[in-house]
């Protein structure tokens, strides 16, 4: 076994038309990363988003921080994302809420932009990166579209010490992710792509927390409406994953990290 597993944009793109997208908001909310709301207006804060800013969210799902940074930040936010079904729920709801003047979305591949050179100030991502194949190429990408000196600002589930081949395997088949970057590993694909970094957080102790009370979420209150919508086996498959996470983040195995960086070269 590697500690990467075959899996392709299409097959996340694929099972977030369907279910996946689903469960996610059923137990993340609208926001579908780690610490909701609140954990988005404390990257944006630690980001130095301000109301002239032009924000790209890469992997903006279903557009709920979008939608907030342009709430709350009175910035313009493009989201981009590789599931058309995310993007169509995005801009409804985005144009629900009546921010379609300063949040939009656009079908896309995080590895190939479709952006010019110098298009931003902040390149965002929470909680998403983990789905990406190549993370050196994505960094790139984000550098490529970054104005001189912009900032970027990230959180993503990341790889600690002491997991075996056999045990990361069925976790990042779960997941549907095809590999995971290590806290190290991201600090220095910045850093030799020509970012500062100013912040590089282990977030692991918190994640864990989390991945225990998603389970608990789980198993007391979401488990008659999984299986009323997506029926028994898919709900055997979510607390058998979810659990599989879960004693692995208890061990410090896997966790979740943050970054801000600027742009310097
Ligand atoms: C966990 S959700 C993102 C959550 C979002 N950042 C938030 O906080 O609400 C993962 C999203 O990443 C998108 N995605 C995965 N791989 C991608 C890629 N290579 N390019 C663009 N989007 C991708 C999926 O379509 C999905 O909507």
């Amino acid at each position: 076994m590697t500690r990467s597993i075959d899996i392709s944009v299409g097959d996340v793109s694929d099972a977030y038309s369907g279910a996946v997208g689903t469960l996610w908001e059923m137990v993340m909310g609208e926001e579908i990363h780690i610490g909701g709301p609140l954990a988005t207006t404390e990257l944006a804060t630690m980001a130095g988003i301000e109301n002239d800013s032009l924000v790209l969210d890469i992997c903006s799902a279903l557009g709920g921080p979008a939608c907030q940074l342009a709430r709350d930040f009175g910035c313009r936010v493009t989201g981009i994302d590789a599931t058309p079904a995310m993007v169509e729920e995005a801009t409804r709801r985005a144009s629900a809420a009546g921010l379609d003047e300063r949040v939009t979305f656009r079908l896309g591949n995080a590895l190939d932009l479709p952006f010019r050179r110098s298009s931003f100030d902040i390149v965002w991502g929470q909680d998403a990166w983990c789905y990406v194949t190549d993370k050196e190429r994505l960094i790139r990408e984000a550098g490529r579209v970054i104005k001189p000196g912009g900032t970027l600002a990230f959180t993503d589930w990341i790889l600690n010490d002491g997991i075996s081949d056999e045990e990361l395997a069925p976790l990042l088949g779960f997941m549907l992710f095809p590999n995971l970057e290590t806290r190290a590993g991201y600090t220095r694909l910045l850093e030799e792509n020509g970012w500062e970094v100013t912040a590089d957080l282990d977030m692991s102790r918190d994640f864990s927390l989390q991945l225990t009370r998603y389970l608990a979420m789980i198993r007391e209150e979401l488990r008659p409406e999984i299986i009323r919508r997506f029926g028994g086996e898919f709900y055997e498959a979510v607390e058998e994953g979810i659990a599989c996470w879960e004693k692995a983040s208890r061990e410090g195995k896997v966790g979740r990290g943050l970054w801000v960086a600027k742009k310097t070269a």
